[in-house]
Formats: structure tokens, C-alpha cells, sequence
């Protein structure tokens, strides 16, 4: 009997992605809204920009847009645009675009349009073409619903990268991260690592909240720290990038063609 228990393995309700090209990367998600995954991912694309890797930023759902010159635009999605090294428009990293900047589901309901899971796997195929490495950044934090039976994590499923955590450090982030590393394992996928990110530069007890983070995270899903950011008064892609892991980052995109065959296939 297994009454009122969760399973551990929920059924992804997506296909699997299943490129024509293979798809290298990873998945970013975060402890939650607001913890640094753009700033991550934005670092990770330069990172790997700088190995001589084509790097693409992928937003497969982004809510909340300006309009700029007449245009409609996503702030997270034009930092991942422009962190990578391919050549991409706005439209191939950020498919899926919405006005409103709140939860996605509700911000595509205001719109009366609805987050269609083809559309986004078609739009990771393609970049699987164009690029040597995809930085897919997730929607809030790890389980957010995209529809009435799926969420961001069946599409991490699906797109089936390792996963890089982003811990925004504050109080309470020590139980977020450890419950999110419990989801992303529990859906069957690689928790490739994490990175803590500060994000209140006055956090009390700063030390002491990462040295558990270190512990825990090692004691009980054996997942690496790849860096720790500190408060940037300009946190640009490559100033984010020095503090990350090289070492490590190189154990993640191991498996990344090398740039010789790169350019084999690019001509
Ligand atoms: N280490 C940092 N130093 C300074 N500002 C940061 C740092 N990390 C994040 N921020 C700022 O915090 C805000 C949220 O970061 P962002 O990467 O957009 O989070 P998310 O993508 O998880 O919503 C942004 O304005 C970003 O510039
Ligand atoms: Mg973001």
C-alpha cells in the first residue's frame, strides 16, 4: 500500500527530448525566485565561451518583459544571449515569452495562451544544433507548475541534463537546498553540483551556513560545490565566473566536444 505517499518517482508527463544532435550542458535551478540562477548561468556560458566551446543560453519560459524601442523584452533572457558565444536571437533563447512578471502559469492564463511543451523542446533541439554546450536556466525555484499536470522539473526531466543548484545564502536556505537536491534526485536526474550565492552581503553567520551546506551536500548526495559568489557590486558574467571552480566546472562539462570537432561541424 502506498496511500497518501508521494512517489518518489513521478511519470514525467513530457517526452524525452531526444536531439537529432546530442545535448551537452546543464540544468540550472535555484532554492527560489531571485537566488542568482541568471547571474550563474550567464557565468557558466562565459566559462564555458572561454574553453572555446559554442555556449547558448536557453530560458525555455520567461515571465516578465519591457518594452524597449517598440520591442518586447526579457532581461533574463537577454543576459544569456549575450553571455553565450553562439549567435542566437532573443526569439531561440527565450521561446516562450510572458508580459506579466509572476508565476508563469498564471502569467500565460492573463494572456490567455498556455505553455506548450512542444514548443519548448523543438526550441532546445534546435540550440542542440547550433551550440557545443547549452546553459538551460529553470523558472523559480525547482517545482513550478508550467500547466495543470506538469511542472519545471518533469521539463528538466525531459530536456534530462545533470543539474547545477543555485543556494541563495540566507536564513532558511540550508532546509531549501537540501529538499531541492531530494527532488532533483528523486526525479532520477544527476545533481551535478552547487553553487552558494550571496545574496544578502549582510547575512549573519555566513561561514557557518556554508560549512553545513558543504557537509550536507556531500554527506548526503555526494554533490560537489562549484563555487561560492560573493556580493558583486557589478556582477558581470566574467566577474562571476573567477569565482567559480575550474577544476570542478571541467568534471560537469567533461563530456563537451572538443573545439576541433566543433568546427568540423560548423562548416
Ligand atoms: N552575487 C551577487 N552580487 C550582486 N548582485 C547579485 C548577486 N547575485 C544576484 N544578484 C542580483 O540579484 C538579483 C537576482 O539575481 P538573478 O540572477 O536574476 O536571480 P534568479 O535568476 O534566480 O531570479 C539580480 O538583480 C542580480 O543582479
Ligand atoms: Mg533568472
Amino acid at each position: 500500500m502506498n496511500m497518501g505517499m508521494i512517489p518518489s518517482h513521478p511519470t514525467p508527463f513530457l517526452m524525452p527530448l531526444q536531439p537529432s544532435h546530442p545535448l551537452h550542458g546543464c540544468f540550472v535551478t535555484g532554492t527560489d525566485t531571485a537566488v542568482g540562477k541568471t547571474q550563474v548561468s550567464a557565468a557558466l556560458l562565459h566559462w564555458c565561451a572561454q574553453q572555446g566551446w559554442r555556449s547558448a543560453g536557453f530560458k525555455p519560459v520567461a515571465a516578465g518583459t519591457t518594452r524597449i524601442d517598440g520591442q518586447s523584452v526579457n532581461e533574463d533572457v537577454q543576459a544569456l544571449r549575450q553571455a553565450g558565444s553562439a549567435r542566437l536571437t532573443d526569439a531561440e533563447v527565450g521561446p516562450l515569452q510572458f508580459e506579466a512578471a509572476c508565476a508563469p502559469q498564471i502569467a500565460a492564463v492573463l494572456e490567455d495562451r498556455s505553455i506548450d511543451p512542444a514548443t519548448i523542446l523543438s526550441a532546445a533541439r534546435h540550440l542542440a544544433r547550433c551550440a557545443d554546450v547549452v546553459v538551460v536556466e529553470g523558472v523559480g525555484g525547482f517545482c513550478v507548475p508550467l500547466g495543470p499536470d506538469w511542472d519545471t522539473a518533469d521539463l528538466a526531466v525531459a530536456i534530462g541534463l545533470p543539474v547545477i543548484l543555485v543556494v541563495g545564502l540566507r536564513l532558511g536556505c540550508i532546509s531549501h537546498a537540501l529538499l531541492t537536491a531530494e527532488a532533483i534526485r528523486a526525479r532520477g536526474l544527476p545533481l551535478a553540483g552547487w553553487i552558494a550565492n550571496t545574496v544578502d552581503p549582510d547575512m549573519a553567520h555566513r561561514e557557518g551556513n556554508l560549512a553545513s551546506l558543504r557537509h550536507e551536500m556531500t554527506r548526503r548526495h555526494q554533490a560537489p560545490c562549484l563555487g561560492v559568489l560573493p556580493w558583486l557590486d557589478a556582477p558581470k558574467p566574467a566577474a562571476v565566473a573567477a569565482h567559480l571552480d575550474a577544476t570542478a566546472l571541467h568534471r560537469v562539462f567533461d563530456h563537451t566536444p572538443l573545439p576541433s570537432s566543433c568546427l568540423l561541424e560548423s562548416t
